[in-house]
């Protein structure tokens, strides 16, 4: 197992800093969510299916846009996020749009005891989730032990073959090893491609896992697979004037497993 609190720790730090730069105009207002609003995708809504009732746990839920979300769409939604500054503004929003959703601040690798009971019928994460994790081995044992049996993990996250891909010079390249696994395939200070944390500085540490390591980990943690679908990328942040090339190859994806 690698030193996991020696990335996490710091990727904390990190995402504080990000989240001290940006404005609270960038986030969805409490308004918007009191009002009915969803961020939530279309393809994503449709692999949750209803979940009016279900209680759902969003893992590394930033600053909640998602989390609330599903609070709109009925779910007793629950959202933990390493960095105290970012729960801070989800806490916010969601108080100031009178919605029962809890906020918790608190690592993967470190969940209070009470999110690890086996009793939530959703564990819903992505969005740019897994290349913050140095150990998904750990993690795939988190997320079901946080699940009931019969429960689901509904993960969407940018596929990894992209997070490999990148563009230099005008140029699509590989920029990173698909295959990196533990070995952090950045480690970076002076650089941050999140809207309005560009100054950041801390360093920051991201992961490669392969879909297939994903898969895995989560038929030893005892889930099975009930769907996994691929799509082309949305991220013209990551493949700008590229993205109509890039978007011959996968860029997302979808996966729902279930505990047995
Ligand atoms: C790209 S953001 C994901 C945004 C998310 N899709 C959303 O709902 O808006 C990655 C998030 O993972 C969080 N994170 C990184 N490592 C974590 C860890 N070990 N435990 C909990 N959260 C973590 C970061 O603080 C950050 O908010």
């Amino acid at each position: 197992m690698t030193n996991i609190h020696k990335y996490t720790d710091q990727n904390r730090i990190a995402w504080d800093e990000i989240a001290q730069q940006r404005h609270m105009a960038m986030f969805p207002s409490a308004s918007f969510f009191a009002e009915g609003g969803s961020v939530l995708a279309d393809n994503v809504v449709a692999a949750a299916g209803d979940v009016r009732g279900l209680r759902l746990l969003h893992l590394q839920c930033s600053t909640g846009s998602d989390t609330l979300s599903w609070g709109v769409l009925g779910a007793q939604a629950t959202g933990v996020d390493i960095s105290p500054k970012q729960i801070e503004i989800a806490q916010h929003t969601a108080d100031d749009a009178g919605l029962p959703v809890k906020f918790v601040a608190a690592d993967v690798y470190g969940l209070p005891k009470e999110l690890q009971a086996s009793d939530f019928d959703v564990v819903f994460t992505g969005g740019g989730a897994m290349v913050w994790l140095p150990d998904i081995e750990e993690w795939a044992r988190i997320v079901a032990a946080a699940l009931r049996p019969g429960g689901r993990l509904l993960l969407e996250d940018e596929h990894p073959l992209a997070s490999c891909l990148w563009i230099e010079d005008g140029e699509l390249i590989i920029g990173s090893d698909y295959f990196a696994r533990h070995q952090a395939i950045f480690e970076e200070a002076g650089w941050s491609h999140f809207a309005g944390g560009e100054q950041a500085t801390e360093t920051k540490y991201e992961f490669s896992w392969p879909l297939g390591d994903v898969i895995t980990v989560l038929a030893k943690a005892g889930l099975y697979v009930e769907q996994l679908e691929e799509f082309p990328s949305t991220a013209a942040w990551r493949f700008g004037g590229k993205l109509d090339e890039a978007r011959r190859l996968p860029g997302a994806y979808i996966l729902v497993a279930r505990k047995r």
